[in-house]
């Protein structure tokens, strides 16, 4: 089988992040967004994934040969010379999708993170005889996203609405789907929206079908949002490979420490921490809901909560980072500074400190 992950958009809202690297490689508990897909996709017997680009190919490619060796998995691109959207790069692709075996592909935007319920959407989709099958998720707040009305029974969609304005129903599309080649016969090589065009299109001829995906799920492609991403990724792992997690008087919850991290005395982590290859957290420090990335020292006494820590970053002994603070890559926080959400562009040193949410260029 085959899959395509749409790794386009310019991930703005995940901006200073994203000046650095584009968005799915942006590491999210201690590696690369769109490797925790690959992995994922590949444990169900993905051959090929194909990378529908469109800005920052260059970084990509590199980052896919260096995997594609590692996870022995077939990883192409598909480059875009001007951005189509989430329907017109599966077009583009089109013969990379299609090897005449008919079987369906999988279809992830590249920011959402879930267990990834592979197998389960194999069946389903097997199971009814459809045209494409979409994954559901219930939120609170759907008018972000694609709300989907669908009978309850049969999982048939009803109806499918990209940002609606007006509540139509709290099951969103969670940005995982299973499509038959067929449905490529229905996207004109141009930018267009599968979520607008396409989906509505086969909802009408009653061919599109929807699952509730079993477990958590996140778009992690805002910082809150991400950091919430976060604790559900921690309390699944917690559940499922429980060793990968770090125990010991100085851990609070789930906290995942990577192997090549040192960590000082008497410091108190957790909950909900992501610690990277290569970082350094020296004594005293105490670090709750937070990430902090490849390369990263936290000096003494420091405290971080609910805040990101770009590559390579240095926070200074006692200061105070809080309160949705992002650090771009290379950053680094003076000693005794307070961060109250600050959002810092990449190589910038904070010297005095930010003491409302504010961006810092
Ligand atoms: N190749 C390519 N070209 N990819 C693109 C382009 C493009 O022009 N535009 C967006 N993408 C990719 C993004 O990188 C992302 O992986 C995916 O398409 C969806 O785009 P987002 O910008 O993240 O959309 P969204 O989060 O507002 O909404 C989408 O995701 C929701 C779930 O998280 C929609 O699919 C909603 O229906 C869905 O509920
Ligand atoms: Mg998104």
């Amino acid at each position: 089988m085959k899959a395509l992950i749409l790794v386009g958009g310019f991930g703005t809202r995940l901006r200073p992040l994203t000046l650095s690297v584009p968005k799915p490689l942006v590491d999210f508990a201690n590696k690369p967004m769109i490797l925790h897909q690959i992995e994922a996709l590949k444990d169900v017997g993905v051959t090929e994934v194909v990378l529908a680009i469109n800005y920052q190919p260059e970084v990509m490619l590199n980052f896919l040969k260096e995997f594609e060796t590692k996870l022995g998995i077939k990883i192409t691109c598909s480059q875009e010379t001007e951005p189509l959207g989430t329907a017109g790069p599966l077009a583009l692709a089109r013969d990379q999708l299609i090897d005449g075996s008919g079987d369906p592909f999988f279809v992830l935007n590249s920011d959402v993170i879930s267990e990834y319920p592979f197998e389960e959407l194999i069946q389903f989709h097997k199971s009814h005889g459809g045209e494409a099958t979409i994954m559901v998720t219930k939120v609170d707040e759907p008018s972000k996203y694609g709300v989907v009305v669908m009978e309850e029974e049969t999982g048939k969609v009803e109806r499918f609405v990209e940002k609606p304005k007006m509540f139509v129903g709290n099951k969103i599309n969670a940005g995982i789907y299973l499509l038959n080649p067929s449905v490529l016969d229905r996207i004109q090589l141009r930018p267009t929206s599968i979520e607008k065009e396409v989906f509505p299109q086969i909802a009408a001829d009653q061919r599109l079908f929807a699952m509730v995906l079993p477990g958590f799920w996140m778009d992690i492609g805002q910082p809150r949002d991400y950091i919430t991403g976060l604790r559900l990724y921690l309390t699944s792992l917690r559940k499922k490979s429980p060793s990968k997690l770090s125990t010991g008087s100085h851990i609070v919850g789930n906290v995942l420490v990577h192997e090549s991290a040192v960590i000082g005395e008497g410091c108190l982590l957790g909950p909900d921490v992501a610690i990277g290859p290569g970082c350094v957290v020296e004594c005293g420090v105490r670090l709750s809901r937070c990430t902090v990335m490849r390369g990263v020292r936290i000096k003494k006494h420091a405290c971080i909560s609910s805040s990101i820590i770009g590559w390579h970053s240095t926070v200074g002994q006692w200061a105070r980072v809080e309160n949705m603070t992002i650090l771009g890559e290379d950053v680094h926080v003076c000693d005794e500074i307070y961060s109250n959400g600050g959002v810092v562009l990449p190589h910038k040193e904070i010297k005095s400190s930010i003491l409302k949410p504010e961006i810092v260029m």
